[in-house]
């Protein structure tokens, strides 16, 4: 755990990423953002929306509190549930299957409650934290229910999708869409895990980038063609089975020649994924892996899942974004309940989703790019919370420090909030603004009095050149957008 307690120990003093109501214990599962870990963030969607978001992807921005007929529709008022447990003794509560998986490294995702809790009796399994016996495996909804006005039952999301359904036919009037078309929605889903841990990987409220793709299965019309050589690394069925990690090249031709994704826009985002976190989040490519999830573990609503996995030094691999292929279920179910008629263009449209997380993307990156010896981030440039900052030499010598004041409002005219200002002892300055992976520290010297240049030092090599103001702005832009 050494890597990650050094990272969370960088998040906490410089207020990246800290526990909700610190000051009265904390409340697990949930995690407040400071301006860096924010700006991040931030950075990581719009990098995703640039990267994902075509001409025919409408976004849209839902309400986080649904009524409980939504989810009646969806299943998941009656499926979206996780077995627990609970101990005799001290009355704590545990993720059953997360236990077995622990304890006899065997995976027991999509068995019956009552397969679980035969296991856990016939191995005897026991309390983690006082070893004492277990009462019996029960279901518990993930849900967080809410009631209101005085007595209307309803639910905070458990995915941003559900919205996207329910408003798929106002949308598609209202921007006259014509299939395929997607929408998209960022915005927070809550879950009440029974267990938040491993820091921003299993949280109760969390940040959702989902994208539903509706299209005509008979003809998908899906622009596959520029992707159909892309190599992607895929943990199989097969060797799932095997209980085997191998990992295997498969071209996306190859995948849906073999039937192995049955949906050419699912493959389409897996394509579109694998480019994006290799090419702009830099993540090894390595690191990441699709696994087919098994047909016991595929979620109610879907024909077929893939979870793009990452390799977090110290939790091992957990998935980062979710893809599903949703097929007519969500449509169908919800024309059912409604009685809404959610058909267009003479058919119920089927949906491709790919479902990013962003608060685990956000760790993948910090992970990714943390450097454990010089502890600091070396991120991609374009996803550093600020591009640039400003120090003057000395801070003890008044035209010094006008001059870089000086400097510093002329680059926030062009970059905001991209660009900070300090003072103090340089080595120090240098120091905190590499911690936080600042790509590039500008200082105003003795020399700049003179002749108007600056020096311009770079975080991963501590190299040094020197521009002169006039031309500081367009060198930034190179350095910063061509990385
Ligand atoms: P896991 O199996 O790890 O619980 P999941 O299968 O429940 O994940 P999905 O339902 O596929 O996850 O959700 C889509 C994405 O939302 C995930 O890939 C993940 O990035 C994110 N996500 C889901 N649950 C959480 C959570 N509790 N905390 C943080 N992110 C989450
Ligand atoms: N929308 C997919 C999920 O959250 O699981």
């Amino acid at each position: 755990m050494e890597k990650i307690s050094e990272i969370q120990k960088i998040c906490l003093r410089r207020a990246i990423v800290f526990p909700t109501a610190e000051i009265y214990g904390g409340i697990s599962g949930f995690f407040d953002y400071g301006e860096i870990g924010k700006k991040i963030k931030d950075k990581i969607i719009a990098e995703l929306k640039k990267f994902f978001k075509e001409e025919n992807f409408i976004e849209i921005e839902g309400s986080i509190i649904l009524p409980k007929e939504v989810f009646k529709a969806s299943g998941h008022l009656d499926s979206f549930v996780d077995p627990i447990v609970k101990c005799k003794n001290c009355n704590s509560y545990f993720r059953a299957d997360h236990l077995i998986e622990e304890k006899l490294k065997i995976k027991v995702e999509g068995k019956s409650i009552e397969e679980i809790d035969r296991i856990i009796k016939e191995n005897k399994i026991k309390c983690p934290n006082c070893n004492s016996e277990l009462e019996n495996v029960k279901e518990f909804n993930l849900m967080f229910k809410l009631t209101v006005g005085a007595e209307n039952e309803a639910y905070l999301r458990p995915e941003t999708a559900q919205n996207i359904f329910i408003d798929f036919k106002r949308i598609y009037f209202g921007y006259g869409a014509k299939l395929p078309f997607a929408i998209m929605q960022v915005g927070y889903s809550f879950r009440n895990e029974i267990s938040p841990r491993q820091f921003l990987i299993r949280l109760r409220a969390f940040t959702q980038f989902e994208i539903e793709m509706f299209f005509d299965p008979k003809n998908e019309n899906c622009p596959i063609e520029k992707y159909l050589d892309v190599e992607l690394p895929i943990l199989t069925r097969e060797a799932q089975r095997k209980n085997s990690e191998e990992i295997k090249w498969i071209k996306v031709r190859e995948l849906l020649e073999n039937k192995i994704i049955k949906s050419k826009w699912q493959a389409y985002f897996l394509a579109k994924e694998f480019i994006f976190f290799t090419q702009v989040l830099k993540i090894d490519k390595n690191k990441l892996r699709f696994r087919h999830v098994l047909e016991e573990e595929t979620p109610f609503y879907s024909a077929g899942n893939f979870d793009l996995e990452y390799y977090f030094d110290d939790f091992g691999w957990k998935e980062i974004v979710g893809n599903a292929y949703r097929t007519d279920y969500d449509l169908k179910v919800h024309m059912q309940h409604s009685k809404e008629d959610l058909k267009v263009e003479n058919i119920i449209a089927h949906v491709a989703e790919p479902s990013f997380g962003i608060d685990r993307i956000f760790l993948a990156l910090l992970n990714e790019h943390f450097k454990i010896d010089r502890k600091y981030f070396a991120f991609p440039y374009k996803l550093a919370p600020y591009y640039v900052a400003v120090f003057p030499l000395v801070s003890n010598k008044e035209e010094i420090v006008k001059k870089a004041r000086e400097v510093y409002e002329m680059l926030r005219k062009e970059f905001f909030d991209d660009v900070i200002y300090d003072e103090g002892f340089i080595g120090k300055l240098y120091a905190k603004a590499d911690e936080i992976g600042i790509p590039l520290c500008i200082t105003i010297d003795y020399q700049t009095l003179n002749d108007n240049s600056v020096t311009i030092r770079f975080r991963d090599t501590k190299e040094q050149i020197r521009v002169s103001i006039s031309e500081l702005i367009n060198k930034i832009k190179e350095i910063i957008f061509s990385n």
